[in-house]
Parts: structure tokens; C-alpha cells; sequence
């Protein structure tokens, strides 16, 4: 049985993740920041022997050591580990106007540093694992190439920083026959924005469904660099 833990499964993307992968039959360690967040639970309840939940803060050293000590005595090898959890931060700021840098080290210490910090300390699971893939769930927010937005910078670097963290994890993993994708998953509709967004073009389901069929069912080419591309495949620029 392959297995896989997912962060960031108290609602939007994360849960579909792990409901996903539970359909596949995957044993699936889902974790989620607030004990208040039941999604995961009815997830939970409905696939009792493959979905089991877990509280983790990725932005914090004690909770990814607490996260690390509960999962020894539960799995000695992880096949694919999925980093979806994230913060928005600031949509509104700008050159001229306001910048919370507050905010954006915020929104940096959990979408770029969180996610290297959960990664690291499961390493060697990861390394003794079948796959030993990291899924990174970015953003077209953080390629610099395609830059068009004036403001977001808490969102866009941290995202720019994710992709080079990967870049950087996929230097260690890729000898060993495993890699790192850093994934856009396009617009979906979640309360990334603090309110339902509406004005997205997927469901969580479907770009659950999109980025698992294309990173597990399709035969993605392995580069000296980690592959940046969107839930359907294609392919984005740096
Ligand atoms: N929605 C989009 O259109 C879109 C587009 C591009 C990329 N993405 C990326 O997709 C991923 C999933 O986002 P989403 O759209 O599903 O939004 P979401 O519903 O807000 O999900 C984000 C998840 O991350 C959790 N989280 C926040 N801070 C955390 C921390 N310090 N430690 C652990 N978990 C934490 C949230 O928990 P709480 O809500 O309980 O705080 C929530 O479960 C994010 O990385 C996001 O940047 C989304």
C-alpha cells in the first residue's frame, strides 16, 4: 500500500487531496492546523483504515517535531509527501501604498520555510520510500518570468522561494531516484481569501483529481530541475 501525508487539510484542496488518494487506495496521513476544522474528520470516518488525521502548524518547530515523534511508530517509509498548506496574506497592498512587512514574513515563514521545514524532518521517511516525491503545491504567483501582478508580494515571493526550496530538495532526491514537483493548481474555488471565491474555475475535487491523474497516472519526465507545472501538465516558467 502506498502512503502519503498531506498538510493543509482542514478545508479547500487539502482534503480533496486526501480523499482522492484514499479512492486510490492510498494510506493517507492528513494533517490540519485547527482541531476546530471537521472536514477531515467525515473523510476520516468514511475511509477508517486509510485516512488518519493529525494536528500540525508547519510555521513551528515544536509542532513538525511532535508531528515527526507521533508517526514513528506508525510508518517507516513515506511514498509521496503533498505541502498544500498555505497563506494568502495581503491582496490589496502595493509600492504606494500599504506593505505590512509583518504579514508577508507571515505568509513567507509558512509557504516557503514551513514547507522546508516539514520536508527536512521527513526526510528519512522520504528517502525510504518507493516514490520519494515531494508535491509542492506553489503557484503562478511565484514565477518571476510570468510576473504581471504589482502587489501580492507576501503571496508572490513566498511562492518564488517554495519553487526554490524544491529546486533545492530535488538536488538531494533526485540521485536516489526520486524528485520534487512544484505544482500549480490552478483557480479554485476555497476560502483562501477568507470568503468562498466564487470567481474560481475548479472545485477542490477536480483540481484534486487533475494534479493526482497527472502526477500519478501519467509518465511526467524527470529533469536536473523540479518540473513547475499546472494540475493539467503544463508546463510554467521559472
Ligand atoms: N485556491 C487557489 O486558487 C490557489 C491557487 C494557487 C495556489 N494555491 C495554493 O493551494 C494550497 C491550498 O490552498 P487552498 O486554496 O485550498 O486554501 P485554503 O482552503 O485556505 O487551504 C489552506 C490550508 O492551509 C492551512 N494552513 C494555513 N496555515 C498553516 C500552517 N501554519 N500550518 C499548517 N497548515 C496551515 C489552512 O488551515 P486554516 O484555514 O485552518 O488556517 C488550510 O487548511 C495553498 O498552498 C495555496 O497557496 C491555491
Amino acid at each position: 500500500m502506498f502512503t502519503a501525508l498531506v498538510t493543509g487539510c482542514d478545508h479547500g484542496l487539502g482534503p480533496a487531496l486526501a480523499e482522492n488518494l484514499a479512492g486510490r487506495g492510498w494510506r493517507v496521513f492528513a494533517c490540519r492546523l485547527s482541531p476546530a476544522e471537521h472536514q477531515i474528520d467525515e473523510l476520516s470516518a468514511r475511509f477508517p483504515d486509510l485516512i488518519s488525521v493529525h494536528e500540525l502548524d508547519i510555521s513551528s518547530d515544536e509542532s513538525v517535531q511532535h508531528l515527526k515523534e507521533s508517526l514513528a511508530g506508525q510508518l517507516s517509509s513515506l511514498d509521496l509527501l503533498i505541502n498544500c498548506a498555505g497563506i494568502l496574506g495581503d491582496m490589496e497592498d502595493g509600492p504606494d501604498g500599504r506593505l505590512n512587512y509583518a504579514l508577508m514574513e507571515q505568509v513567507i515563514s509558512v509557504n516557503a520555510i514551513g514547507t522546508l521545514r516539514l520536508t527536512a524532518a521527513l526526510m528519512d521517511l522520504i528517502r525510504s520510500g518507493t516514490m520519494k516525491t515531494v508535491l509542492n503545491i506553489s503557484s503562478e504567483a511565484g514565477s518571476i518570468q510570468d510576473c504581471w501582478r504589482t502587489g501580492w508580494f507576501g503571496y508572490c515571493m513566498s511562492k518564488a522561494a517554495n519553487n526554490m526550496q524544491g529546486a533545492l530538495i530535488h538536488n538531494t532526491l533526485r540521485p536516489l531516484g526520486g524528485r520534487v514537483i512544484q505544482m500549480h493548481p490552478g483557480h479554485v474555488a476555497t476560502f483562501m481569501r477568507g470568503y468562498l471565491d466564487t470567481t474560481a474555475s475548479l472545485t477542490p475535487e477536480k483540481s484534486a483529481s487533475n494534479i493526482l491523474h497527472t502526477v500519478l497516472d501519467t509518465d511526467l519526465p524527470v529533469r536536473d530541475r523540479p518540473l513547475f507545472i499546472d494540475h493539467s501538465g503544463k508546463e510554467l516558467p521559472y
